[in-house]
């Protein structure tokens, strides 16, 4: 049996968890010889491996968005086109079969019926099917040719956070993979091992923010309406911060690309609807600057997630909270922490049970 160890809730312990997670997640899949990752279940030929030029993610809730994730990963460090497709969609398209097509199926519990039946569907096409799983044995575990465990340990809270970052840090992985096959030089790929290395204690710092997330929680835990706004690698992250406020706390938020809200969510803008903005450094982020000052001019409350050292941000941000800094491909691994905590804390001010919100299942085995 898992029990609290002292924590008030399983979700906290679980964003706590999240170094010893992470270094699982990564145990015996880096090599220095190789600047690869190695995966020992993949179940394919090196010439099936060598001949995909065609991915399709596919997935359900949290473990969809850590396939968003993937997308601007593997297209980023391994050139190849990656397709992202909610399960419950993918089951009824007939999508046209080409050969290199290759299926990864990203489900914590391996049981969801919709990526079960999507995994099936693309079998039966003839593509190889892998699964990103963590528990070993489940279904869609037994199914798949083969797959990926993220060894995150059991996750209670129905709102998923380790096993998140965990299938986060194994599309990062695969990505790796996938670029040493194709085009990624040795030295790039271990500049990207080196990075990889990093990230539990860069983790564990994050969560230093911890009392200063609360601090802004309480700040705000009265809001109606929340927006989430990144780009890029973290348009995503603002998609998974967005989904933890509404599963736990109640309180409607919409995650949206920052540029993309002009066109429609700017509209939910005043001084009662907070907007969480993504600020890692990076190419992006005058942009993103640019779009967060669009939403300061409508008299819009903005929390920052920026990297430490950003002085321009505190200047127009009502609230900063600072991550250590990281290359872009990471961020999503960091800025997703203090995501977490947010609603974490959000949740416990207004009253909510977080580990069991209403109307929720930690896996849904219906259609
Ligand atoms: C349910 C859970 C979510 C989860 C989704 C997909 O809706 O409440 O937290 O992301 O199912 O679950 P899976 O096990 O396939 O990752």
């Amino acid at each position: 049996d898992v029990g609290l160890e002292g924590f008030p809730h399983y979700m906290l312990k679980e964003i706590y968890e999240q170094p010893d997670s992470l270094t699982a997640a990564m145990r015996g899949r880096l090599s220095d010889v190789d600047a690869t990752a190695v995966f020992g279940g993949l179940n394919l030929t090196p010439q099936q491996l060598r001949n995909v030029n065609r991915i399709v993610l596919t997935a359900c809730g949290t473990s969809w968005h850590a396939a968003m994730v993937g997308e601007y990963l593997i297209e980023e460090l391994a050139r190849i086109p990656v397709e992202v497709e909610y399960a419950s969609e993918l089951r009824y398209r007939n999508p046209p079969v080409e050969q290199g097509t290759l299926l990864f199926a990203l489900t914590q519990s391996g049981e969801t019926a919709d990526t079960l039946a999507a995994l099936r569907e693309m079998k039966r096409k003839g593509h190889p099917s892998l699964a990103i799983c963590n528990v070993v044995g489940s279904t869609i575990a037994h199914e798949a040719d083969g797959g990926v465990y993220l060894h995150a340990g059991p996750e209670i809270g129905v709102a998923s956070t380790k096993a998140y970052t965990s299938q986060v840090a194994v599309m990062t992985m695969l990505a790796l993979y996938f670029g040493r096959l194709r085009h990624l030089s040795y030295e790039a790929g271990q500049r990207i091992i080196t990075q990889l290395r990093k990230l539990p204690d860069l983790v564990r710092e994050t969560l230093e923010v911890n009392g200063e997330v609360r601090r802004i929680a309480a700040k705000y835990a009265h809001a109606n309406n929340f927006l989430y706004l990144g780009r890029q690698f973290n348009f995503p992250t603002a998609l998974e911060g967005a989904l933890k406020l509404k599963e736990i706390s109640y309180i409607h938020a919409e995650g949206y690309p920052a540029a993309e809200m002009k066109h429609g969510p700017i509209a939910l803008v005043d001084q009662h609807t907070p907007s969480v903005f993504l600020m890692p450094q990076g190419g992006v982020y005058d942009k993103v600057m640019s779009n967060l000052e669009e939403i300061k001019a409508r008299g819009g409350p903005v929390i920052a997630i920026a990297a430490k050292g950003d002085k321009e941000i505190a200047r127009l941000a009502d609230d900063v909270i600072y991550v250590p800094v990281v290359e872009e491909f990471l961020s999503p691994l960091i800025n997703i922490v203090p995501l977490q905590l947010l609603a974490y804390h959000v949740a416990v001010h207004r009253g909510c049970d977080v580990d069991k919100p209403r109307n929720l299942a930690k896996s849904v085995t219906v259609e």
